[in-house]
């Protein structure tokens, strides 16, 4: 099968074996015998880690067991496409013969061998851009099926048999019926919107998703974060109910973060949990909050304070349909953006930088660019803490001072991003203060918002009115309050500090001391 993706893409194949068997003169099998499977799987990953730094284009055929080990997985699935072939049990005893040359199926039943490694190494296998079924298929077609996969470039987000995959680009929406059909045995989904989004996007989605084979029930609920509430949920739940939905169907959200929100929880729930699959219409859903399986909405006590964590089947996130979308939530979408690329790291800055006029003027190359860095990070931040207990709360940046300012206002005309731009703008500052970030980090991110097209005049909301919403975060703990401190590109930590202390830091910065 590599040799026809080679043929068919004109990149080298590379067969992991025969690699390992040139560089060390022995047979797998031998080297298996000598050393043990352990020491045979780390000689893999090393040989694997070398192959990507010193020929990173090619075809990769790997071992079955060579996914197996975490690490390299998630650098393979993070660094090309990775793709996992499957076979009804008996038709692969049948390719094994004896099993000879295999190590692990030498001796015993084939058979029972193959189903009891399968059945091991189920999660791991799922973790890939696409599962490929190769029974009874010629190789030409499975190549062609695996190139077609390599084309669309999927992110993959890997948690196991939960793994899904997001896909960022021009046109991405064409694959919602097959993605939805996938989630939905019983042909039937829950199409959730609000009344903004639905009369521009909701027939177009509602055609492919029937062309597929669906019965769609539509839902629209009232826009804007003010519905992002109990009530929202009840239609949500009452109108699936009222259309006899059950277990068998999926909820497909088409719309922002908030209609994701709702229906990501109200799928959550209904019928003790059903799948969603998000179709992010703003650039802050496609950006952030179609990623991670965080559901919620607000009470009178603040928001998203009730919420689950469910994680999408799939996300699909078309600049396409940005196009509608108001040219100050775009914008407010950008400052999540930046904050992921100043987690990501210098080049992902300077490309931001690079690009700042093309993403200001809405240019869907640059967009679908900065989108893919975005949540190829979040991806990674979600597999490394999908609850967040460490690493994911640093995707908290700017939001301390951000969810202070949207609360003084009462979450009302001011978009979530763009408090967040004014958030990070004092998280900069505060860092500079306390000599974590370098002189002139500030300026430059405040620059780089600014070209945005974001307000980074933070100074007037720096005042004890303002700061006293601190405390109402939900990243207090006791007195000291949880901070995203950045350094340079790449490099922000966590960091406790007493609430007094940090207001009178940033009260100092908003006078200028
Ligand atoms: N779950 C998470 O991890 C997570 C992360 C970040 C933010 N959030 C949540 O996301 C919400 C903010 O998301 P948002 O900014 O997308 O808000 P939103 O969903 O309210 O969308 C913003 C506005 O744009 C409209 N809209 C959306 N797409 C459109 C399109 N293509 N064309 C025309 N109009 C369009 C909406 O109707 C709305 O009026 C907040 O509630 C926040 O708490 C969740």
């Amino acid at each position: 099968m590599a040799a026809e993706l080679a043929a068919l893409s004109g990149l080298p194949s590379i067969d992991l074996d025969a690699e390992i068997e040139a560089r060390t003169g022995g047979t797998v099998q031998a080297l298996f015998e000598r050393s043990g499977e352990a020491a045979f799987r780390r000689l893999e990953a090393d040989t694997m880690a070398e192959l990507l730094e010193s020929r990173p284009d090619g075809i990769f055929a790997l071992g079955g067991g060579t996914v197996t080990q975490q690490r390299l997985r998630h650098r393979l699935l993070w660094s090309g496409t990775l793709v996992t072939l499957h076979a009804p049990v008996e038709e692969l005893a049948q390719r094994v013969g004896e099993g000879q040359g295999r190590p692990l199926l030498s001796g015993g039943d084939p058979g029972e061998s193959l189903r009891a490694i399968l059945e091991a190494r189920a999660d791991a296998y799922a973790e890939c851009h696409a599962r490929i079924s190769t029974g009874g298929r010629a190789p030409a077609e499975i190549a062609r099926e695996a190139l077609e996969v390599a084309e669309l470039d999927p992110i993959a987000v890997p948690l196991g048999a939960r793994t899904y995959r997001v896909l960022v680009g021009r046109g991405v929406r064409a694959r919602v019926g097959g993605m939805a059909a996938d989630l939905a045995p019983g042909a039937r989904v829950l199409l959730v919107s609000d009344g903004n989004v639905a009369p521009l996007w909701a027939d177009d989605t509602r055609e492919r998703l029937e062309r597929a084979g669906l019965d769609v029930t539509p839902v629209v609920l009232e826009a804007g974060e003010e519905h992002k509430n109990i009530e929202s949920v009840g239609r949500i739940w009452e109108q699936a109910l009222d259309a006899s939905f059950d277990r068998t169907g999926a909820v497909v959200t088409l719309g922002g973060g908030v209609v994701g929100d709702l229906g990501g929880f109200a799928a959550s729930t209904l019928l003790r949990g059903v799948p969603v699959g998000h179709v992010a219409t703003s650039l802050l859903a496609m950006a952030d909050s179609a990623v991670g399986g965080k559901t919620g909405f607000d009470t009178r006590h603040g928001k998203n304070l009730v919420g689950t964590f469910h994680q999408p089947g799939f996300v699909l996130c078309d600049v396409e349909l940005l196009s509608t979308l108001p040219d100050i939530e775009r914008r407010a979408g950008l400052a999540e953006v930046v904050k992921a690329a100043w987690l990501e790291g210098e080049a992902a800055v300077r490309a931001l930088e690079a690009d700042a006029e093309a993403l200001s003027s809405g240019d869907t190359a640059a967009t679908a660019r900065a989108l893919r860095m975005a949540v190829a990070l979040k991806a990674r931040v979600v597999t490394e803490d999908e609850r967040e207990g460490g690493v994911r709360a640093l995707l908290n940046l700017g939001h301390t001072v951000g969810h202070a300012i949207e609360a003084s206002l009462g979450y009302a005309g001011m978009r979530h991003g763009e408090a967040v731009a004014l958030g990070m703008v004092a998280a900069f500052g505060l860092a500079e203060r306390l000599g974590r970030a370098s002189a002139g980090t500030q300026p430059r991110i405040g620059a780089l918002l600014s070209r945005l097209g974001l307000d980074t005049n933070v100074g007037r909301y720096l005042n004890s009115s303002t700061l006293s919403y601190i405390g109402s975060d939900k990243k207090r703990k006791g007195a000291n309050i949880t901070l995203v401190l950045p350094g340079e590109p790449g490099d922000v930590c966590l960091a406790p500090m007493p609430l007094e202390e940090l207001s009178s830091h940033l009260l100092a910065l908003g006078t200028g001391h």
